[in-house]
């Protein structure tokens, strides 16, 4: 009987306690609760107003959005808690903060059509991976070296929801393989790529710049100047035809692999041009500036993105690439995004071109 009623005491007493400890913490949960909403909604407010946003409030829409930009936020907070420097890459509300990660993808990245080893030969196999032939010695490259101090870069794009980062990045390398021949900067035609390119491109839909390449170079494609041919960021009926005058993409390009060999990217960088890599962005969704080390994985079949690389720094605390983006100069570093050298950060070694031009 003791033993029960002692028991009892202690079952009650344990109970009670345990209400004390559930209570408690749900009575102040609520009030933080409404607090952190409340918090949330000024945040959001202040984004809305900042970004020129235009949601009904209280719309089915608004609730989607207030809840993507909370997620972002707890996304930007985590990652920005593991930054080992001031020179880390720096996260924070962009543009795309209001998206889900599902619908950035959607809407600015494409499921990369992986060419590696996949890529149509048709006989054209003169731009095989031969990267590790070339593996001898390589000479000393310069520390650092930037072809936008040359002036030899055109300036950055803004692709919108067309998800033609393959030919704003193959045009932009075609450009200045040009002015390095030629001492002269001129904008070629996208919308010409956009609309003509076959081989597996599918314009706004999406491509490789492997392929763009291939095609190019097959039918001896000449690219227009952009006046000619001008941005309009959707499919159209292709206009190029054959005897234009325009820029045409000799057809020693190269296509590499080249993880664990980035060496032979800062080779290219420095002695011949600027190269066109396929990279993995979703993680781009929310950065601000800085050198991307983590959160940005390279695995090949997570490639959904092209930029081109324009230079390097290796004097730099985390030495870095500097790559230059197709998403508006309001993006990242006026544009471009820096990506750590050497561990394939983001996929950059997965597909790397070289191009020259006739
Ligand atoms: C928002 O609109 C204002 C006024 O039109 C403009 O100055 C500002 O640059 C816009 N901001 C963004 C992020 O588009
Ligand atoms: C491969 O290239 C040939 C032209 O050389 C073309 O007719 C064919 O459609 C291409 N195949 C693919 C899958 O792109
Ligand atoms: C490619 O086109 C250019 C100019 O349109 C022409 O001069 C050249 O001979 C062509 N080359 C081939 C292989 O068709
Ligand atoms: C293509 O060939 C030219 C001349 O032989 C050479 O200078 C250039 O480096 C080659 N381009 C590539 C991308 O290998």
């Amino acid at each position: 009987m003791a033993s029960w009623e002692f028991c009892k005491n202690v079952f009650y007493t344990l109970c009670f306690c345990s209400l004390l400890f559930i209570g408690i913490p749900i009575h102040i949960d609520k009030k933080d609760d409404a607090a952190t909403k409340a918090m949330l909604r000024t945040k959001f407010s202040s984004y809305v107003k900042t970004f020129n946003k235009t949601y009904a409030p209280d719309s089915e829409d608004y609730t989607a959005r207030l809840n993507n930009f909370d997620n972002a936020l707890k996304t930007i907070e985590q990652w920005n808690r593991n930054r080992k420097s001031d020179e880390s890459a720096l996260y924070g509300l962009t543009e795309f903060a209001d998206l889900s990660s599902e619908e950035f993808g959607q809407k600015y990245l494409r499921k990369h059509h992986h060419s590696h080893g996949q890529r149509n030969h048709s006989g054209h196999g003169h731009h095989s991976h031969h990267s590790i032939a070339k593996r001898a010695i390589l000479p000393n490259v310069p520390l650092k070296f930037d072809w936008r101090a040359k002036g030899v870069v055109t300036g950055v794009k803004d692709q919108g929801p067309c998800g033609a980062c393959w030919a704003f990045s193959t045009v932009s390398a075609i450009e200045t393989m040009v002015a390095i021949k030629t001492g002269k900067l001129t904008e070629l035609s996208v919308q010409e790529v956009i609309d003509c390119a076959r081989f597996g491109n599918l314009g706004c839909n999406g491509g490789d710049f492997c392929s763009l390449l291939e095609w190019l170079t097959t039918y001896n494609v000449s690219i227009g100047p952009a006046t000619a041919y001008p941005l309009l960021l959707t499919n159209g009926v292709c206009k190029w035809e054959k005897g234009n005058a325009g820029v045409i993409v000799r057809n020693n390009f190269t296509c590499d692999y080249l993880i664990g060999n980035e060496n032979l990217i800062l080779h290219s960088l420095a002695y011949h041009g600027p190269v066109v890599v396929a990279v993995n962005a979703i993680s781009w969704q929310y950065y601000l500036g800085g050198v991307i080390e983590h959160n940005c994985p390279g695995d090949p079949q997570l490639l959904n993105h092209a930029v081109v690389l324009v230079g390097y720094d290796l004097t730099a605390p985390i030495p870095y690439y500097i790559a230059k983006n197709s998403w508006g100069k309001r993006f990242g570093e006026a544009g471009y995004v820096k990506l750590a050298i050497n561990s394939n950060v983001c996929g950059v070694a997965c597909e790397v071109s070289s191009v020259d031009v006739e």
